[in-house]
């Protein structure tokens, strides 16, 4: 008789709007050899159209209306019930539009990842393609990092680039953006899921080594 194969890491994803990401993560998920099981996802937005998508996955979902809640630590002490109860190995914030405070990012030390519309360091917080074009910068792209309780601020995992043309509006260097999340995103949550990446101390361990600089996804 075989044995039964051990059971994959389990992964909730986060998401507050669209959930295209979160639509990159299913359909990567659904490939025959992915390494994680996306067990459930969570919104504070009961409207939020990722919900949906996850519905139409058939995988559970579950919401914390931060509207409901009065203060961020309530919201957040909800939140985090929600999640020791599903005990994922993996927490993916996929376009997850609330500040987590010290004690949650805490708890899920090196088990959260977050995908960022910049080339971290530069532009950490909101409205990045609109700072980007203000800047005059012929270089924008997308992070993908671990969290830690620095607001963007932990270490790096991957990047992709992306060029800025000339007549990009904050919407069409969005769509640009938005393309490389959804190729590197599930790229990371792979490695994550194969044992490959680990939060160090501060740095990124990736095969056991300290990643001197982010890895790069390839222009393609
Ligand atoms: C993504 O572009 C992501 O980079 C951004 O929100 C979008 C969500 O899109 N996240 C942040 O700005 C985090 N500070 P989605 O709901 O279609 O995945």
């Amino acid at each position: 008789m075989k044995a039964d194969p051990a059971p994959l890491p389990t992964i909730v994803v986060l998401a507050s709007g669209t959930g295209s990401n979160l639509q990159a993560l299913i359909d990567a998920s659904r490939e025959r050899d992915f390494p994680g099981e996306i067990i459930a996802v969570g919104s504070n937005r009961p409207k939020a159209f990722a919900l949906e998508r996850a519905a139409q996955a058939h995988i559970k979902t579950f919401v914390v209306d931060h509207t409901q809640h009065g203060s961020r630590e309530e919201f957040d002490a909800h939140l985090m019930a929600e999640l020791r109860r599903l005990d994922p190995d993996l927490i993916v914030l996929a376009g997850f539009m609330r500040i987590l405070t010290e004690d949650f990012v805490r708890a899920f030390r090196g088990k959260l990842l977050n995908v960022h519309p910049s080339l971290l360091p530069a532009y950490t917080g909101l409205n990045t393609h609109q700072r980007v074009l203000d800047a005059g910068d012929s270089l924008h792209g997308v992070s993908i990092h671990f969290v830690t309780e620095e607001l963007d601020g932990g270490p790096v995992i991957a990047q992709a680039e992306v060029p800025v043309l000339a007549d990009d509006t904050p919407d069409t260097l969005a769509e640009r953006v938005q393309q490389q999340e959804h190729l590197l995103y599930p790229i990371v949550v792979r490695w994550f899921c194969e044992g490959r990446i680990r939060l160090g101390a501060q740095d990124v361990l990736f095969d056991g080594a300290a990643l001197a600089e982010p890895m790069k996804l390839a222009a393609n």
